[in-house]
């Protein structure tokens, strides 16, 4: 198969770790005999410094022609404590959202054997704990009318929801429990925001068409307690975009480190997929940063935009084998010996070479 690929690394560890992706992508396509052409784009902040725009035009027509995007992240300093910056590198990735139409963020939270012992909280917990975090990601407070009055001294940020937007994103999640262990758990504020009061209207007219389904609903904050009280409760989450991205920066815990987080934005247009790990621009240039999230992704996408299932696989594979051999970056080291970003990119791109 001729794999199209637009790679847009971003920021900060964003280079680093796509480089590491892109490895492991080049690994698996000369074992299985694909050929993978690569199209560079900038986005973020890098983006802003050379064409003013996060998200330039170029860079959108870049992901439109290509079958999938590998991103890295974006995000720098130089903007985080500016409240009055014009431009921001977040503005790059919420317009390639928008843009791309990537309404279904896919977050799957696993546990890895071998780390088990390292999470923060008690093993017997998490031992086993697997499920899937489907968060909004067009609309909601990201999105709706956003602005100041009274000379700037109030501020508002609109979470607005039309019901196509629910009905979508929805559908999805239902197909997703049903093709997983077919429990949904639908994550809202019910009891005090109306617009999740029409989340929770919607999910109770659509739940009778998936009798596979088991579904319950549960308050947000009651699930960020639940994530990690009792993380195996869960099989796919369900929320809008501002609670989606609360909760999965929490459930990262329960898999030991941020850095073993993939993601896939699927929607309209070319998916895109990317660690969900942010810039970390302290880290950048270091080697210290954790590859495996960025090369999960890279199985997603082999799985979700081609539908190659056994390549997704070997990456899973070789990654496992990877944490087990205790090829790991200093997150993961735990005061052990600690990898070189590269280092463990390498090793699970030889990895799959010897599969
Ligand atoms: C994420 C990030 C982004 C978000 C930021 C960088 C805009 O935190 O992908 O989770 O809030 O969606
Ligand atoms: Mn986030």
């Amino acid at each position: 198969m001729k794999l199209n690929i637009a790679k847009l690394p971003g920021d900060g560890i964003g280079p680093e770790v796509v480089e590491e992706a892109v490895k492991v992508v080049e690994a698996v396509c000369r074992r299985f005999g694909h050929e993978v052409s690569w199209h560079f784009a900038f986005a973020g902040a890098c983006a802003i410094d050379r064409f003013g725009d996060a998200f330039p035009e170029e860079t959108y027509r870049t992901c439109l022609d290509a079958d999938a995007v590998l991103f890295g992240a974006v995000g720098d300093p130089r903007y985080d404590n500016d409240p009055t910056a014009k431009v921001r590198p977040e503005q790059g990735l919420l317009a390639m959202r928008k843009k791309l139409g990537l309404y279904a963020n896919l977050r799957p939270v696993e546990t890895f054997k071998p780390l088990v012992h390292k999470s923060p909280l008690k093993e017997n917990l998490v031992d086993g704990a697997d499920f899937l975090v489907i968060r909004e990601l067009t609309g909601g407070m990201y999105f709706g009318e956003k602005g100041r009055r009274d000379n700037g001294d109030t501020a508002f940020d609109t979470n607005i929801y039309h019901r196509y937007e629910i009905e979508r994103i929805l559908k999805q999640a239902f197909s997703y429990a049903k093709q997983r262990r077919g429990h949904l758990t639908v994550v809202d504020k019910a009891n005090v925001l109306e617009s999740s009061r029409l989340w929770r209207q919607i999910a109770q007219e659509m739940a009778p068409g998936y009798p596979e389904v088991t579904t319950d609903y549960m308050f947000v904050d009651n699930a960020a307690m639940k994530l990690i009280t009792g993380p195996k409760f869960f099989d796919v989450i369900v929320t809008e975009n501002t609670f989606g991205d609360i909760l999965t920066d929490e459930a990262s815990v329960v898999s030991g480190s941020m850095g073993l987080l993939a993601s896939a934005s699927v929607g309209e247009k070319t998916g895109v997929y990317e660690p969900i790990h942010g810039s970390w621009p302290q880290a950048a240039g270091k080697g210290i940063a954790n590859p495996v999230a960025a090369i999960l992704s890279a199985a997603m996408m082999f799985e979700y935009a081609f539908g190659l299932m056994a390549e997704g696989k070997a990456i899973r594979q070789a990654v496992a084998d990877s944490l087990a051999a205790g090829i790991v970056t200093d997150d993961l080291a735990g005061g052990g010996k600690a990898y070189t970003t590269s280092q463990v990119g390498d090793w699970i791109a030889d990895r799959i070479n010897e599969q």
